[in-house]
């Protein structure tokens, strides 16, 4: 549902907010944590921590595995103990283009072989852990690496001190990740930590709900419990599928001046 945003504004403005509640790009202010999440961030954090080498963060479409990856990386970017790559897309022609896109995003030489990239890669990690400091790199949408690339990750995880790991690894991707490194035991084997985003309980979605909308400077409750029950009907869950509709459900809201979100607008944003 498109709409200008000086509607939207008009639109906000009408419901107390000061800010867009429910867009779906992936501020760090609106992520809500669930008890999920919570357990999700903190066996990821401790990998990264303690130099146990790969996290893999499983979920379906739409779960929240780039919002939650984009709040581990916003977390480490910010310690000057960290080196901190995020890449989003590694839907690459080959290891060795993915083996330049991590070497370029820590700002190293282009190397014409991958033996001397795979050098020039491991040296920079060897001072890295000699000046104390951490290197850590987030993959997102890692189900669309194949063959080679994961035998690439491998490769990187296998660089070590005689006590530590030299890099931490997070590969975040939908189920269909589960199922490639299934056939990756020598990768899998090695991590640390796997974690999984299920959709949210009942309870949950109403306060991602809520909470969202309190960010957005809401005070007071905007949406109806029935509707809150529809969302949750509708959506199963689904922080993305929860996040339109709400939206939807707002818009159709203000063109008939309504006060409270009912039910029946959630209703009309899912057949509309
Ligand atoms: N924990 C959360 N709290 C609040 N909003 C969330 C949360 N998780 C996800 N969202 C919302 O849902 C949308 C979808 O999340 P995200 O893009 O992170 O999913 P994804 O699992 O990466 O999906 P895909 O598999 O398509 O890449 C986000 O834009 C965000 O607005
Ligand atoms: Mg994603």
């Amino acid at each position: 549902m498109a709409k200008s945003s000086a509607a939207m504004n008009g639109t906000l403005r009408q419901y107390g907010l000061l800010d867009a509640p429910f867009s779906i790009s992936p501020d760090p202010r609106f992520l809500y944590l669930s008890r999920q999440h919570h357990l999700a961030l903190s066996k990821i954090r401790y990998v990264i921590d303690n130099r146990q080498g790969l996290a893999v963060l499983y979920g379906d479409v739409g779960h929240g595995k780039s919002t939650l990856l984009r709040r581990i990386y916003d977390i480490y970017k910010e310690d000057s103990d960290f080196e901190t790559i995020l890449i989003t897309n590694p839907d690459l022609p080959s290891e060795m283009q993915l083996l330049k896109r991590i070497t370029d995003s820590f700002g190293l030489d282009r190397k014409r072989s991958k033996l001397d990239q795979m050098i020039e890669l491991e040296s920079y990690l060897v001072t890295q852990y000699a000046q104390g400091k951490n290197v850590l790199m987030l993959i997102d949408e890692a189900q669309m690496m194949v063959g080679g690339m994961f035998e690439l990750v491998r490769q990187i995880t296998n660089f070590e001190s005689h006590s530590a790991k030299l890099i931490q690894i997070v590969l975040s991707g939908q189920n269909n990740l589960r199922n490639k490194l299934k056939l990756k035991k020598p990768l899998l084997s090695r991590a640390a930590a796997v974690a999984t985003i299920d959709p949210f309980t009942h309870d949950e979605t109403q306060e991602m709900i809520e909470f969202r909308l309190t960010v957005a400077g809401r005070k007071e409750p905007l949406f109806e419990p029935e509707a809150i029950d529809e969302v949750y009907e509708v959506t199963k869950g689904v922080p993305r599928e929860v996040v339109k509709t709400c939206m939807d459900a707002i818009t159709i809201a203000t063109i008939n001046n309504l006060k409270m979100i009912p039910k029946e607008a959630v209703q009309r944003a899912r057949t509309e």
